[in-house]
């Protein structure tokens, strides 16, 4: 699949098969994400595969973050991958000047992003998700408090296979400029 193809092809899936993902797999997820590119190279994240049934429903409840969830549907997900903010090693000229452009948190959407068209390639349904509480997180998983859980990706093979949907989206004549905003 060429990469046009598989931007086309990926799409959230919140309706997974209760077909376990391997761990193989998985690892192979992370190992695909890692070599994405980040500020200074500094590679500021670590990501925490939760595939058990205990680690998972601790999972589930730490997506309720008093009553916001972004994930309702998580009881149908075979795995997840969370996907940490570590300390970020800036060169030290770029972290004094450059620190409010928070390259971390760049960096980790494009870390997920890898993983995502990875896992369509294999088959497998992703989403993404930005909502959940950290202080059940950090508890639960022991996640030190100055590591933010930036973003977890649920991973499974989808329910239904079939067309992508039509990818609502803005049109370039909104998004695109030449040499003017
Ligand atoms: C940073 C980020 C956070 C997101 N958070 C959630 C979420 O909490 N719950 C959810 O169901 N989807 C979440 N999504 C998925 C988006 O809703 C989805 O990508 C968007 O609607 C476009 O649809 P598509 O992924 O099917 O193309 C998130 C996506 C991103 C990139």
């Amino acid at each position: 699949m060429d990469f046009q193809a598989l931007q086309a092809a990926r799409e959230s899936c919140r309706v997974y098969s209760s077909k376990p993902v391997s761990r193989e797999t998985l690892t192979h997820l992370v190992d695909v994400a890692r070599l994405s590119p980040s500020g200074c190279n500094a590679q500021p994240w670590r990501f925490i595969i939760v595939d058990e049934p205990e680690a998972r429903e601790k999972l589930i409840d730490a997506f309720d973050d008093d009553g916001l969830t972004g994930c309702p549907w998580g009881e149908n997900v075979p795995a997840f991958i969370l996907i940490c903010e570590d300390e970020a090693r800036l060169m030290p000229r770029v972290g004094e000047r450059y620190g409010t452009q928070h390259f971390a948190q760049m960096d980790i959407g494009m870390a997920a992003m890898a993983l995502c068209y990875e896992a369509t390639a294999l088959g497998l349904g992703t989403c993404i998700i930005g909502t959940m509480s950290q202080e059940k997180l950090h508890h639960s998983f022991g996640i030190p408090p100055e590591r933010p859980v930036r973003l977890i990706i649920t991973v499974g093979y989808p329910a239904a296979a079939g067309k992508p949907r039509t990818k609502a989206r803005k049109s370039l004549e909104d998004i695109l400029r030449y040499n003017h905003w």
